[in-house]
């Protein structure tokens, strides 16, 4: 047991999806996995282990925003013995070229978050995806046809900027594809405990266009990105 997860040592999987949302964690492991066990409920935060194609899997749900996310993250590499993660998600995309529901496979992460700047004082830490995930990843993505993007995204602690409109202009100058919420923390702690993680990210609204996703391609581009995610770990 950790603070905030209830699991059995053992309970979880090697290989675990991290969705932000206890729902999507629910209908991800309803509709793709067998075998399921709820193995965490606490404060609401759903954790399942089942076998996908006979192999263990997990999913996680993390919360929004890098500090709820890294607690369950830290807590699944220091307790549970986690050693490959994919945060499955939806992305608001920042450049105009690509489309609602295309998928977004984050090589890097910038950030905002105090986090990581308290962490590494004067030296800008570069988070990166896993090497093998990613590599997997886009192979996959291409063999089923899905139109996918590779590239840096930014981890922003704003979802609702106070100041109006991020200053999002120079990370799109500088080849930025995507902002959520996540990823920065994931990288930067998978990194600390030499665990291999990657995000994979439906783009749901392009804050260029202002297109979003209908409710249909909402289930359908979701079902894409977990189908990668666990084809990838297969
Ligand atoms: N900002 C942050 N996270 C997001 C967004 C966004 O616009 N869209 C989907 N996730």
């Amino acid at each position: 047991m950790t603070p905030h997860i209830e699991a059995q040592v053992g309970d979880y999987a090697e290989d675990i999806l991290l969705p932000g949302d206890p729902m999507r964690a629910e209908w991800i492991a309803e509709t793709f996995l067998d075998n399921v066990k709820v193995v965490n409920r606490v404060r609401g935060a759903t954790g399942l282990t089942g076998t996908y194609k006979g192999r263990h899997v997990s999913v996680q749900a993390t919360g929004m925003g890098m500090p709820s996310a890294a607690i369950y993250i830290n807590e699944l590499l220091m307790e549970y013995g986690v050693t490959r993660l994919i945060r499955v998600g939806t992305c608001g995309g920042l450049n105009a070229e690509y489309k609602v529901r295309d998928i977004v496979l984050a090589q890097a992460a910038s950030t905002n978050s105090i986090q990581n700047a308290a962490l590494f004082g004067q030296y800008q830490f570069a988070s990166v995806a896993n090497f093998e995930l990613l590599r997997r990843a886009a192979a996959e993505a291409e063999r089923a046809g899905l139109r996918t993007v590779v590239g840096g995204i930014v981890t922003d602690d704003n979802f609702y900027d106070p100041l109006g409109g991020a200053p999002y202009e120079v990370l799109q100058k500088h080849g930025t594809v995507a902002v959520e919420m996540e990823t920065a923390a994931l990288y930067t702690i998978a990194a600390r405990y030499g665990a291999k993680a990657l995000t994979i990210a439906t783009i749901s609204d392009c804050l260029i266009t202002h297109e979003q996703l209908s409710a249909d391609d909402r289930e359908a581009s979701l079902v894409e990105m977990v189908t990668l995610a666990l084809e990838t770990l297969g």
